[in-house]
């Protein structure tokens, strides 16, 4: 695609993201006490997810009519040129009154991350990036942090029911043993963000769904930070491990997780 298509995509994404995250804040805002639903096991659903998606597949069909869009709860589908797009990353903190959530846009071209972009609308702060062109949040660049030790660590360890409970004890319980300190805070893609900006050092989860990373993994590696190869083998659509972190710490941490 011409550097015109991209950048067309990137404006469009920063645009949309902004949209959907005014329309959750309005959603938020006004949402009663215990309104949700759960999908599965600590799987959180609520209205807002829906109608924050709806809003975005309009957008996208609009501005690009001949690129397909896969969404968390519509589904859709992965072509060449592919939006993948998580509504409300952190729907349990939505649900249960914790404004910590984003909504997530990545376009992907032949299988590569080429934009991202995400928005937290309470504390109004959007995080992009393009393929080549560097991550901003906000419109200023982002970078990791240059922490060396894991004793100086921050490391976000990110989980779900879809891996066993044991496994990701044993994680935590060795990535404490190097002395880092842990924290989990309900959103894979800020989890990514906040690495990328030098907030947290690492974020590593057993598994993650494209819709919840895409973006940020693109603002790690623009934001001179390392990833591990989330798109083998079947990783677009089903999901693969995560783990991110700052170029210091990639053996550490690598080590640690046991993701790599
Ligand atoms: C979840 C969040 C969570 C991560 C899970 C995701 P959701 O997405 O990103 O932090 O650990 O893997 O499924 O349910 O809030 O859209
Ligand atoms: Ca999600």
């Amino acid at each position: 695609m011409s550097k015109r298509g991209v950048e067309e995509r990137y404006l469009a994404a920063c645009a949309i993201a902004r949209e959907a995250g005014d329309l959750m804040r309005r959603l938020y805002e006004k949402r009663e006490t215990g309104s949700y639903k759960l999908k599965g096991h600590q799987d959180y659903l609520t209205e807002a997810d829906g109608e924050v998606e709806k809003l975005i597949v309009r957008r996208i069909g609009e501005a690009f009519p001949g690129d397909s869009v896969f969404g968390e709860e519509g589904g859709g589908k992965f072509g060449a040129r592919a939006w993948v797009i998580d509504p409300i990353d952190g729907t349990a903190n939505f649900a249960r009154g914790i404004p910590h959530f984003c909504v997530s846009i990545a376009y992907v071209q032949d299988n590569a991350i080429t934009v991202g972009a995400l928005c937290n609308p309470m504390l109004g702060e959007l995080f992009a990036a393009k393929a080549g062109g560097g991550a901003t949040l906000n419109g200023r660049p982002m970078k990791v942090s240059k922490t060396r030790d894991m004793r100086s660590a921050t490391v976000e360890l990110g989980w779900s029911m879809r891996r066993p409970m044991e496994d990701y004890v044993a994680m935590v319980t060795r990535v404490v043993k190097e002395g880092a300190g842990i924290r989990r805070s309900g959103s894979g893609a800020l989890g990514l963000a906040y690495v990328a900006d030098g907030r947290t050092d690492a974020y590593a989860e057993l598994h993650i769904n494209s819709w919840d990373c895409l973006a940020g993994i693109l603002m790690v590696n623009e934001a001179g930070g390392w990833t591990n190869d989330f798109l083998a083998g079947n990783g677009l659509t089903k999901g693969n491990p995560i783990l991110a972190s700052n170029a210091a710490l990639r053996r550490a941490i690598i080590k640690a997780t046991g993701i790599g």
